[in-house]
């Protein structure tokens, strides 16, 4: 999640682009780039680091500008956040800038051809090609049409991506494309705007343009186009701003955590984009691992904090179920410190969204020492756990403000299924269509968390209806039980409230002696499908728990109705297999407990006491 910004007016085209990029900075901030056109010619600048680096590289190499530019703020999906990768990236002569916001799925294949013709890469990232195709459809074309050459380029292109392009050989425009990746157009008098939200420039207009999936748009002074790929004309939404710009960075949400868990869909489909090589089989990012290593593996270790603990808890079920290697999970902090068995033949996995958390760290590294190899899962690229691992696989969630997890969890998930089922295809222990299956399966998750998302008003009011409540109880079974964990510890970071977690099988070994008439339980309800005993023992666990007083909120999948009866509240959400269950069932929860401290008057995004990452032991 990369943040944009394009200009074209009479204005100083660089300050106009630099303050834009100021107020995307949270959309990415490892590196940051610009290019202007500067007595027609091309000029880029890029610095790793945040976007005060680059402020400091222009004021060292001052440059005029035509009243032409774009730049960038990046969260590095392909490639380290270095000088290097930074955006923007160039052709090799020099005369065509680009810069992106997304995953190009198919761009190895477009670098080995283009390498093959002769073109000479300066970057590991996918966004590169895109400089040398316009380039070369370009030259091919001998018109100078930009826009031409950007729908052309986007007919080959894969994946989600949002491109904005400049040239030497168009000096009065800026070109950018969409597809699965957002993009907006700010339309002022005598001069335009594009960027990946409207806070880049509202300061400027509010007047907005929204552009469709696959559209290419192109940016003059005084006017603006939008066809399709194909060149005909494309339908556009137009709107008026209403926020300031300080909501207009929270894309008009009132706290950044409210506006990342909508995000979920997306960074859910964010993180499976790529996945799938040309031949059908998984690829994870950085695998410095061979596969007859990961053959020799006899049991994995799982190590992580918070909310990243709960995503290995359940990972752990995925693991074993699809791959029989026995799997252990361990909070970091506890870890070194209790002498674990560790060697040659165990994996550790190290789930971290920061890649910073310094028990995590020391963790990975005291399994380093054991001879162990460590596989990161992380949501930072270039951070110091992915660094010190011998494989990342990366969550493709772009940055997390709020400091309690939502869409990195999420995504955290689906990582830990994709390493589940990479394990499960180089150990030979599944069929290429069972993994595909399984991989359908997850692809159709956007779509079914963004129906959670649609019909949790009913969630906000019980929030708002427990606000005086001391204690809530979070039961569940199998994948269930991490699920009313992290609901229990979202509730303990937001709300400051007592909340705890039970297996709802345990209940009878004393938890049950905590419920008194009308104390709130929320219950996360195993599927029917493939785990009905776990079904119906859980629903016995409610008629329990109700018999003595409780207040029962159970979450269950839609036309589940042997628990309606038992039900105080029931929360429906889609019915999915099983072990992906999480993924939906935790959307509620995170609702939930954001509004009830929201009702609180608390500030969700900075909640007291807590840091977004602890890098101290
Ligand atoms: C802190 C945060 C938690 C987070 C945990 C692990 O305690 O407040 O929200 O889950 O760190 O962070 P990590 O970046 O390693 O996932």
């Amino acid at each position: 999640m990369c943040g944009i910004v394009g200009y074209v007016g009479p204005k100083p085209a660089l300050e106009v682009v630099v303050e834009g990029l100021a107020r995307l900075e949270y959309r990415g901030y490892d590196s940051a780039g610009v290019a202007v056109l500067s007595d027609g010619k091309l000029q880029t600048e890029k610095r790793a680091g945040k976007l005060a680096n680059l402020r400091a590289a222009l004021k060292e190499n001052p440059r005029s500008a035509d009243g032409i530019g774009i730049g960038h703020t990046r969260w590095a999906t392909h490639g380290a956040p270095t000088d290097g990768n930074a955006h923007p990236h160039v052709d090799n002569a020099n005369r065509v800038a680009v810069i992106h916001n997304g995953i190009i799925e198919n761009f190895a294949q477009l670098r080995v051809e283009l390498e093959e013709r002769g073109c000479k890469f300066r970057s590991e990232t996918d966004t590169e090609v895109v400089a040398h195709l316009l380039s070369e459809e370009l030259a091919e074309r001998g018109d100078n049409d930009l826009g031409a050459a950007m729908r052309s380029v986007c007919r080959r292109l894969e994946g989600a991506f949002t491109l904005v392009a400049i040239s030497e050989d168009a000096p009065d425009l800026v070109v950018a494309a969409r597809r699965n990746s957002p993009l907006v157009v700010g339309r002022g008098d005598g001069e335009n705007f594009l960027a990946s939200d409207v806070a880049a420039f509202i300061a400027h207009t509010r007047d907005a343009i929204e552009l469709g999936q696959d559209q290419v748009v192109e940016l003059r002074a005084d006017s603006i186009t939008v066809t399709d790929y194909d060149g005909a004309p494309a339908p556009v939404r137009e709107y008026h701003v209403d926020w300031d710009a300080s909501a207009a960075e929270k894309g008009g949400y009132e706290y950044f955590m409210l506006k990342e868990i909508v995000e979920q869909p997306r960074a859910v489909a964010d993180t499976l984009l790529g996945r799938v090589a040309v031949d059908g089989t998984l690829t994870l990012d950085e695998m410095r691992l061979a596969p007859h290593e990961l053959r020799e593996i006899s049991k994995i270790v799982i190590i992580a904090c918070g909310t990243s603990y709960h995503a290995g808890l359940i990972a752990k079920y995925a693991i074993e179920h699809w791959c029989r290697i026995p799997c252990e999970v361990e909070v970091a902090s506890e870890f070194r410190y209790r002498d674990p068995i560790l060697d040659r033949q165990t994996l550790v996995i190290a789930i971290s969204q920061s890649g910073e958390s310094m028990d995590t760290l020391m963790a990975l590294r005291y399994a380093r020492e054991q001879q162990s190899r460590v596989l990161a899962i992380c949501n930072v690229n270039g951070s110091t756990i992915p660094r010190e691992s011998d494989g990342v696989l990366y969550t493709h969630a772009g940055p997390e403000v709020g400091v309690a997890a939502t869409k990195t969890f999420l995504t955290q998930l689906v990582a830990c299924y994709l390493v589940g089922l990479y394990l499960a295809q180089v150990r030979g222990l599944k069929f290429g269509d069972e993994i595909n299956t399984i991989i359908g399966q997850l692809a159709r998750m956007p779509e079914q968390v963004d129906k959670v998302l649609q019909t949790v008003e009913p969630v906000r009011e019980l929030a708002r209806s427990l606000a005086d409540a001391k204690t809530v109880l979070f039961l569940g079974r199998h994948v269930g039980y991490p699920v009313a964990m992290e609901g229990a510890l979202k509730l303990k970071e937001l709300a400051y409230m007592h909340a705890e977690a039970f297996a709802a099988g345990e209940l009878k070994h004393g938890p049950i002696a905590l419920i008194e008439d009308g104390l709130p339980v929320v219950v996360v309800v195993p599927s029917r499908e493939g785990r009905s005993v776990l079904h119906d023992k859980i629903v016995s666990n409610i008629q329990e728990i109700r018999a003595r007083g409780a207040r029962t909120i159970v979450i269950a999948e839609e036309g589940d109705d042997s628990v309606r009866p038992y039900s105080d509240t029931l929360i429906e959400i889609p019915a999915v297999p099983t072990l992906l269950q999480p993924i939906v069932a935790t959307v509620p929860l995170q609702v939930f407990a954001c509004e009830l401290a929201l009702a609180k008057g608390n500030d969700v995004d900075q909640p007291r006491n807590l840091a977004k990452s602890v890098t101290v032991e």
